[in-house]
């Protein structure tokens, strides 16, 4: 088989078989999201058009509103939002795609002004991030958050494992928890945000402890064949700093292995470590690999056996067929950085499609 026909080929992701090895990167939109915290028929209309893909994973769906950190952003948490997301699954379906929800708490990267009653955001430990949240009123500082009492985090997870219930019973396919980019999970993980001093901080085997129980719970309410997690180590974005990285996501993905999970998921930029080369001999699942693709890339990445599915972010975004796309090299339309979190369908369902134009 030629590499150009490697992105075309099936390949199976845990309990599901993928028709393509191209997976729709989740993306935070900001958008169509009602005051209830539902996704409405245009959220629909946007996954169903990128419903070529092998498999989407949801935008960032918060488990709980303690867990919300942007303004216009989905929760998986009351009735209204599960039968919203209900339609968008069954509008990804109908058109013979899958889709997993990507549960999100953000942690201490959110604002009171996002949170029930003004609450402070929760973190592992109370260390204010750098930078500015998206909030209604604009862009405003982050504040301290305050750190989680350990008889709390039992309940964390719990929301955890409900949403996945809660996403299940919407449709999709399977779960992917969030671990990159700098949420809670990877505040728990990392040792710059991480300066607790019961079980679950200090040493990387504690730090590793959120995740995994986290990872377990969904797991047993999906089947680790249906559970996914995403990663990015290095990536030190939203104030992540941890001491001795390699080690850590070396430690962390060893210990996924019992867990059966259907992929790992590794967005890699700028590391100077192969995270690729180092994380993928030491997982047994599918291994979706992203950050950066273009179609050599990619193709390349799948012919070196690097990866079984490739993960693609802003250029989905903006070509709706991105795989009918590279299958003719066409040309690509540009993502508009400026219409990726805005309202409306503006440089959301308006971008064209190969012969036809957005809806
Ligand atoms: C508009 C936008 C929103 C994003 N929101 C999320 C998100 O909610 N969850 C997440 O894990 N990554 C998010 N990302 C990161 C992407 O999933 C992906 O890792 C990143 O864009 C790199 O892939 P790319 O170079 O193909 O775009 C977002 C990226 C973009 C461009």
């Amino acid at each position: 088989m030629s590499q150009s026909q490697l992105l075309f080929t099936p390949v199976a992701v845990g309990r599901h078989l993928l028709r393509n090895r191209f997976v729709m990167a989740p993306m935070t939109r900001s958008r169509a999201i009602d005051e209830t915290g539902a996704p409405d028929d245009l959220v629909a209309a946007y996954y169903a058009q990128r419903a070529s893909a092998g498999l989407i994973i949801s935008e960032g769906v918060f488990p709980s509103a303690m867990g919300k950190g942007y303004v216009r952003t989905p929760g998986i948490e009351t009735e209204a939002q599960i039968a919203a997301w209900r339609r968008i699954a069954a509008a990804v379906h109908e058109q013979g795609g899958k889709i997993f929800m990507q549960i999100m708490h953000c942690g201490r990267i959110s604002h009171p002004t996002l949170l029930p009653d003004g609450a402070t955001p929760v973190a592992p430990s109370a260390i204010k991030p750098e930078g500015q949240a998206w909030t209604s009123a604009g862009q405003v500082d982050y504040v301290t958050p305050r750190a989680l009492r350990t008889e709390e985090i039992a309940g964390v997870i719990g929301e955890y494992r409900r949403a996945t219930r809660q996403a299940l019973a919407a449709g999709f396919d399977g779960v992917e928890l969030h671990a990159a980019s700098g949420y809670l999970p990877e505040q728990f993980l990392s040792s710059g945000s991480n300066r607790r001093d019961d079980q679950y901080g200090g040493s990387v085997e504690n730090r590793a402890r959120f995740i995994l129980e986290t990872l377990a719970a969904m797991a047993d309410e999906a089947g680790g064949d249906r559970v996914g997690i995403k990663i990015s180590p290095e990536m030190n974005y939203n104030s992540i700093t941890d001491a001795a990285p390699r080690e850590t996501y070396t430690y962390l993905v060893e210990q996924l292995r019992p867990l059966g999970l259907a992929y790992l998921h590794v967005t890699q930029f700028g590391a100077e470590t192969d995270y690729h080369a180092l994380l993928r001999p030491r997982f047994p699942g599918a291994y979706l690999l992203g950050g950066g693709l273009d179609q050599v890339k990619a193709e390349t990445a799948l012919a070196e056996n690097r990866a079984d599915a490739c993960v693609f972010g802003a250029s989905f975004l903006a070509n709706p067929d991105l795989p009918e796309r590279f299958r003719q090299h066409a040309p690509l339309n540009t993502p508009d950085s400026a219409t990726f979190f805005t309202s409306g369908a503006k440089g959301y369902t308006d971008y064209p499609s190969l012969g036809g134009s957005g809806a």
